[in-house]
């Protein structure tokens, strides 16, 4: 067992101009676990994620992996998105490529594997996210759970250490919410380590190890799902979950 966590923030602060929008936010996310992020909306959950993945800069602090700063000047930024991969609410599939070259595209260019077998790794993903028979179809010929399921493939395509979902079913109708949780929830089984946001409270508390309440820029509390929702702390969290559920 390491002495780290597999993605640490430690103590981080993110502006925007003026605007203090995460505030000494510290972190951990250990190895296979699956840490959800909740809290209302514009208290820093995808900038929290962004900066993970060094679409965003901060101003102070330290992020993490695997005991690695990736949040130093120097941290290879392409190398560092091959090991963090990102789904976002707006699948942003190529929408002139097929499912399985949006999902081969990034191997074949980034990492430099071969077609052959960036082919068959792509397939068996597509199959994992049971989209295995739509690997020729063109995104617009896909449901928004459909198109999910790929983008998620696509980044699991690049075999990252850690996966960050941004509220990658709110775009989604109501009857296709379903089919990419369950996607989400066989990947944690496996032992995919993962930070999520997301308003889906039964995902969090059935499949998170940890559930972190964020509010104007901090973490106001964490804490394992059965003792947050049953037993929260805070007047904050309180408040919040009397509004969701
Ligand atoms: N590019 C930007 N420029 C300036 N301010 C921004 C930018 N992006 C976000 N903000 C501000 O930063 C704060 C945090 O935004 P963020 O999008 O991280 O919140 P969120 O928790 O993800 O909210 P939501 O639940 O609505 O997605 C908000 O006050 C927002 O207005
Ligand atoms: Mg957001």
């Amino acid at each position: 067992m390491s002495d780290h966590s597999l993605l640490e923030f430690d103590n981080i602060d993110k502006y925007y101009g003026d605007t203090h929008v995460l505030k000494e936010v510290s972190l951990e996310v250990d190895e296979q676990d699956v840490c959800v992020v909740i809290g209302p909306s514009g208290s820093g959950k995808s900038t929290l994620l962004r900066c993970a993945n060094r679409l965003e800069e901060i101003q102070a602090g330290e992020i993490r992996l695997d005991g690695t700063a990736l949040t130093h000047p120097d941290a290879d930024i392409n190398v560092l998105r091959q090991r963090i991969g990102m789904v976002f609410q707006s699948f942003n599939l190529f929408p002139h490529k097929t499912a399985i070259e949006n999902v081969t595209l990034a191997p074949q260019k980034v990492k430099g594997i071969d077609d052959e077998i960036a082919y068959e790794e792509g397939m068996s993903i597509l199959e994992d996210v049971g989209m295995g028979d739509h690997a020729d179809a063109y995104p617009n010929q896909l449901s928004g759970g459909q198109q999910q399921r790929i983008a998620i493939a696509r980044a699991l395509a690049m075999d990252p250490r850690v996966m960050l979902f941004d509220e990658v079913t709110s775009a989604l109708d109501p009857e296709l919410v379903g089919e990419v949780l369950e996607v989400m929830r066989a990947l944690a089984e496996e032992g995919m380590t993962m930070m999520v946001v997301t308003h889906e409270m039964g995902f969090a508390r059935g499949v998170g190890d940890k559930i972190v309440l964020m509010a104007d820029g901090k973490v106001v509390e964490t804490g394992e799902p059965k003792a947050f929702f049953e037993n929260p702390q805070t007047d904050r969290a309180k408040q919040f979950l009397s509004r969701m559920l």
